[in-house]
């Protein structure tokens, strides 16, 4: 089985993946981002990876067909974005359907877009979070596969609050991803199931 994760920078998430033991027998990294922290990362973990960078690209459609073909090479079973900063176009997003998944910092659907931690503190909400979740073409809305929540404390900022989100993300995505591959989670239309026969 083949993974491969989606990053555009610093790559936490896809370093949660790298060394959560998943039941899979490859996994691939790509980027958009030449820069990326994340490659470096997995390379030094003897980790494949690729870069298609989309300023190359004088449009979305170019750069998601780039990207396309470059993921169909490895024909994953899951495609997970972690950190990756580009909105997909709608024939990429169905092209993938029930097989990409994402890590947005908030509960979703809440907060949905950039900045979750701040616009959490400036709305003055008591519980925060993290969703995994399938990719629909509606930006952070797919369907549910996990959250967690976290409580805002009274002293927290921004850094404070995203330092404990992301230990909380690492986690669940380490686990949609493991569940994914056992067969244990899947799309079916607009709902996630969750099976427990092959735990
Ligand atoms: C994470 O908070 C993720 O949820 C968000 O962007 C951040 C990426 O961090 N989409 P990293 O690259 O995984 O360290």
């Amino acid at each position: 089985k083949t993974l491969v994760i989606l990053i555009s920078g610093r790559g936490s998430n896809m370093q949660a993946l790298l060394e959560a033991q998943l039941p899979v027998d490859r996994i691939v990294v790509v980027s958009n981002n030449p820069d990326a922290e994340g490659l470096k990362t997995a390379a030094a973990l003897g980790i494949q990876t690729a870069t298609i960078d989309h300023r190359v690209f004088s449009n979305r459609e170019a750069f998601d067909a780039a990207l396309a073909e470059e993921i169909d090479h490895y024909q994953p079973e899951l495609i997970a974005l972690a950190g990756f900063m580009r909105i997909l176009t709608r024939d990429f997003v169905l092209r993938y359907q029930g097989r990409l998944m994402n890590i947005h910092p908030s509960l979703l659907p809440a907060f949905p877009g950039l900045h979750t931690h701040q616009r959490a503190l400036q709305e003055g909400v008591k519980i925060h979070g993290c969703t995994v979740h399938f990719v629909t073409s509606a930006l952070d809305h797919g369907p549910i596969v996990i959250q967690a929540a976290i409580p805002i404390l009274a002293n927290d900022t921004c850094q404070t609050l995203a330092k404990r989100v992301l230990q909380q993300e690492h986690r669940i995505y380490s686990q949609a991803v493991c569940w994914f591959m056992h067969g244990r989670i899947r799309l079916c239309g607009n709902t996630v199931t969750v099976s427990e026969a092959s735990i």
